[in-house]
């Protein structure tokens, strides 16, 4: 059984208390806190930037004090100013879309070299093939289950299809690399996508739409282990 990830996006979260925000979904169970970074460019909306981030990490920690991994999913074009800004700003993971960098090996290669995990993040019309060719750099893929740029959509299943051909891809790799699907992941949806092959599941709306946040995260983890 794999070790499966709850990784809540607070593109979702009350953006005037984004700190208790974070230290109350982990409290109430969270593995990761997903950070959409989005720049108005690459998609149609404008969330935040590193200094968010630099605000946040002492928040990002388990009640006992333990680091939670902040993991950043850059929306955004260029990517390497930027993906080096949140390595430095306390980012623990940092993704980026391949088609928003000019030299995609160099870019990963930039973000290891701060010490940061890095991943490939692939949309729902995106091929995978790119993977074949710097999978030694990667740590994460991660697979949009919508169109990127907003919370509270609808799953994409086709999204499905392509998290079973990651699987196969990482498996035969032998390499540590999670599978993380974001968007439109609910309760009653994390177990065809577990089923799949993912081990991380991102969820905006279905968490912080919702008042009990443990209730919601109890919920996933028990579908999960069902
Ligand atoms: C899209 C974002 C969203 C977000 C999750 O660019 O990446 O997918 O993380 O949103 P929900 O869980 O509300 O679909
Ligand atoms: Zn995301």
């Amino acid at each position: 059984m794999p070790t499966f990830r709850i990784a809540p996006s607070i593109l979702s979260a009350d953006f005037a208390r984004l700190g208790e925000e974070v230290r109350n979904v982990i409290a109430a169970g969270a593995d990761w806190i997903h950070f959409d970074v989005m720049d108005n460019h690459y998609v149609p909306n404008l969330t935040f930037g590193p200094m968010v981030c630099q605000a946040l990490r002492p928040h990002a920690v388990t009640p006992d004090g333990q680091r939670v991994p902040i993991d950043v999913h850059l929306m955004v074009q260029p990517v390497d100013a930027l993906a080096q800004a949140f390595a430095r700003s306390g980012a623990d993971l940092v993704s980026f879309h391949p088609d928003a960098s000019t030299h995609v090996d160099r870019t990963l290669q930039l973000i290891k070299a701060e010490g940061c995990q890095a991943g490939l993040v692939f949309n729902p019309a995106s091929p995978i093939d790119v993977l074949e060719w710097v999978i030694d750099k990667v740590d994460l893929v991660l697979v949009m289950s919508v169109n990127p740029g907003f919370g509270g959509q609808s799953f994409i299943d086709s999204a499905l299809r392509k998290v079973e051909r990651l699987r196969k891809v990482i498996d035969a790799s032998g390499r540590d690399i999670r599978l993380e699907v974001d968007g439109g992941i609910k309760a009653d949806n994390i177990r065809r996508v577990a089923d799949a092959g993912a081990d991380t599941f991102v969820a905006g709306s279905a968490i912080f739409g919702q008042k009990d946040y443990k209730a919601v995260i109890d919920a996933m983890r028990q579908q999960l282990a069902g």
